[in-house]
């Protein structure tokens, strides 16, 4: 019944844009919603009974710059691989996502790749799909439901021990006198994987928060008061701002801020640049390289970023799917049998989608990068290339 209803719903949809001049076949984010994009065939992404399969390809939204990367590798690699793809980013708006995923089943995609606005909110679709038998791979971000067959990200945790481990190893946490001053950034509430970043940097940090040697001025150290909804720079802004209004204003130094990626970090650096009157540099910690924030990374205003590589992200995924799209049996064998140039753990304890119920997990190893090694690890590989203003820039534009 549900699936009559959802091709009903995908055939209204199609007949309405067709009256509006829309095309099935055409699309994209426009910003205000998706018409998806059906890529790879002539005939809006249905099974041409070639046998040809079709990967639904979810991604949260484009006005966080990694998506748009990420979607758009995705969508190049699989059809490269021979599959036809319908591509969705969902302007952060978890009905929209869900509206997107119900019309990739009804277009009758074959696996889904889901990279989750809020992966507590996708139950009613995600049991469709396992209803209907279509895998459904969680793409970088775990999703809370057991239909979720395989799990594709980094290594969460320890992207927030390196930021942790970069303040701790900067300030000589271990052999400086301090005290230090600190502020924390998390990330968004809805986003499994912030509680990971976050806990990872303030599982290093904590043992010197609780002898004294690191102070939060602001007091502010539970997740849920530093998080940003939807990772949002404006956010983050705004609260550093209102931190550094309310505790620094009197001269008082800050000394570090551990943002847990650089669209937060982009915002607190904003307003350190703005409000901070101290002389110091102050370290800001981020993740993801995004090209704002690898400028301020050269211009010595940002001091790390923690860089989780697309492209591996991506090709694992891509072979993952493949063998899953191919009924081989999956386990750790097919890290050593895809050949990756790459490091990937196989974890089958560490996420659970529900309480008892872990998700066998390829997790990839990030990496940090600073204004010191910027070109050794993301131009020399290809993942960026040099402006003629010297920044660096997206190597796929
Ligand atoms: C997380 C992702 C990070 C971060 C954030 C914003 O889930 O793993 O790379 O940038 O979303 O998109």
């Amino acid at each position: 019944m549900k699936k009559v209803l959802a091709l009903t719903l995908a055939l209204c949809l199609t007949l309405a844009m067709a009256a509006c001049g829309g095309g099935g076949t055409s699309g994209g984010n426009t910003g205000g919603g998706n018409t998806g994009t059906n890529s790879g065939d002539s005939d809006g992404g249905q099974s041409s009974g070639s046998g040809q399969k079709t990967v639904g390809i979810a991604m949260p939204t484009q006005d966080l710059e990694r998506w748009n990367r990420d979607g758009a590798y995705l969508d190049e690699q699989f059809q490269a691989a021979g599959y036809k793809t319908v591509v969705t980013y969902s302007n952060n708006e978890v009905d929209q996502q869900v509206n997107d995923i119900q019309n990739m089943l009804a277009q009758g995609v074959d696996l889904l790749l889901i990279a989750a606005v809020d992966g507590n909110a996708l139950n009613t679709v995600l049991d469709d799909a396992g209803a209907d038998g279509i895998p459904v791979i969680a793409y970088d971000r775990l999703i809370m439901n057991d239909n979720v067959s395989y799990y594709v990200s980094f290594d969460n945790y320890t992207v927030g021990t390196l930021q942790g481990t970069y303040v701790k190893e900067t300030l000589d946490l271990d052999n400086a006198a301090g005290p230090f001053n600190i502020e924390f950034t998390g990330g968004d509430p809805a986003d499994n994987n912030a509680p990971f970043f976050f806990n990872g940097a303030m599982d290093v940090l904590k043992p010197y928060i609780d002898n004294g040697k690191l102070n939060v001025v602001s007091g502010q150290t539970d997740f849920n008061v530093v998080g940003t909804e939807q990772w949002q720079t404006d956010a983050a802004l705004d609260r550093a701002q209102n931190v550094l209004g309310s505790y620094y204003a009197d001269g008082t130094q800050l000394d570090a801020w551990v943002c847990s990626n650089d669209s937060t970090a982009l915002g607190v650096a904003q307003a350190i640049t703005s409000d901070y009157t101290g002389s110091n540099t102050v370290i800001i910690t981020g993740q993801d390289g995004d090209v704002a924030n690898l400028r301020n990374i050269k211009d010595g205003i940002q001091s790390m970023t923690v860089y989780k590589a697309v492209n591996n992200e991506v090709l694992a995924t891509l072979d993952l799917a493949k063998a899953i799209l191919d009924g081989s049996s999956i386990d750790e064998s097919l890290i050593a049998s895809a050949g990756w140039d790459f490091d990937c753990d196989y974890d089958t304890q560490s996420y659970e989608t529900t309480p008892g119920h872990t998700c066998p997990s390829f997790l990839l190893v990030p990496d940090v990068v600073t204004a010191d090694n910027l070109e050794e690890k993301l131009v020399t590989p290809g993942y960026y290339t040099v402006g003629s203003d010297g920044y660096l820039q997206a190597a796929n534009g």
